[in-house]
């Protein structure tokens, strides 16, 4: 509560525009950057993932995991969107990017970020704590050490897109742990499904109006909150499925273009420059008569 406090000072003091009350991560603790953009992932996956962040402050991490612990996932923020689905996912980047590999811990199909919600909306501030809570355990399976933990929500009712926050975890070893080769734990962690990707430009897309996304591939850690319709036939369009994620597809158009262009610019540039040193090496000639 501390924390989140001195975020929201931060929030206030630092002027940082809070869209409408887009729902967000309040617990685990995110990146305080996660607070400069509570909108949507862009639909050409050009903020993916985590807003965009690349700078990711791991100072006072506030999120410290022991295996077999349970967590608990809140968020805050009105604009719900009659609830959802939402994964929780881990990288173990330091400094996730497009080809980051986002490993399933925990799916919750329906009811998320707020259960029993007969309105679309919770009111509309930007900053009010949802009264959901989702507990889900640790798996003991993943590496000790930094890692970087995601969530990721489809809304019920709203247009199709995605959102998506991250935080800094610290993982630590749980009391009791059997002596399983820390090898053996991360092919378990390499095992888990990848997180579903959809309406961040990777072709598929969610159709949201009053289903809830029932993840092809959730893992083995869900919960089913059966208030919502999970209609599988009725949910997506596109080419979708756990292998339809970013990091497998490398570059998208978008991307390619851009770096096209850059490559074109910094070739013209690169020719410009080359030329003006050229005439300068003339001139300088000419002036100075051996
Ligand atoms: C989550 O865990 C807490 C503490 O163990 C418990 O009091 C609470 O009822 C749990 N909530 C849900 C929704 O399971
Ligand atoms: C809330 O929804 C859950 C399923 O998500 C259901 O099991 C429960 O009975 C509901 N509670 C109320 C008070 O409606």
């Amino acid at each position: 509560m501390a924390i989140s406090m001195r975020l929201l000072a931060a929030m206030i003091g630092l002027k940082i525009p809070i869209a409408h009350g887009h729902t967000f991560m309040q617990n685990p603790v995110p990146f305080p950057s996660q607070y400069l953009d509570n909108g949507p992932v862009a639909k050409d996956g050009s903020n993916w993932p985590c807003s965009g962040d690349t700078e990711y402050d791991r100072a006072g991490i506030a999120n410290v995991w022991k295996r077999g612990s349970q967590q608990y996932l809140q968020a805050m923020g009105g604009a719900t969107h009659g609830g959802g689905s939402c994964q929780i996912s881990i990288t173990l980047d330091p400094k996730p990017n497009r080809q980051s590999q986002w490993r399933v811990i925990h799916s919750i199909e329906g009811g998320c970020p707020i259960r029993n919600l007969t309105e679309v909306n919770y009111g509309e501030s930007p900053t009010v704590l949802l009264p959901s809570i989702y507990n889900f355990t640790v798996p003991n399976w993943v590496p000790i050490g930094p890692v970087i933990m995601a969530w990721t929500w489809y809304g019920r009712w709203s247009v199709p897109e995605m959102f998506m926050n991250c935080a800094p975890i610290m993982v630590l070893g749980g009391p009791q742990e059997p002596d399983v080769p820390e090898s053996v734990r991360l092919e378990k962690f390499h095992a888990a499904p990848l997180v579903f990707e959809a309406n961040n430009g990777n072709g598929c897309w969610t159709m949201n109006q009053g289903n809830c996304v029932k993840f092809p591939n959730p893992g083995n850690s869900v919960e089913v909150n059966e208030e919502c319709p999970l209609d599988e036939l009725h949910q997506v369009t596109g080419t979708c499925g756990p292998e339809h994620v970013l990091a497998k597809q490398g570059w998208s158009g978008v991307h390619l273009m851009l770096y096209q262009a850059m490559a074109a610019i910094a070739l013209v540039v690169g020719a410009y420059l080359g030329c003006l040193r050229v005439q300068r090496h003339r001139s300088l000639s000419h002036r100075s008569p051996a």
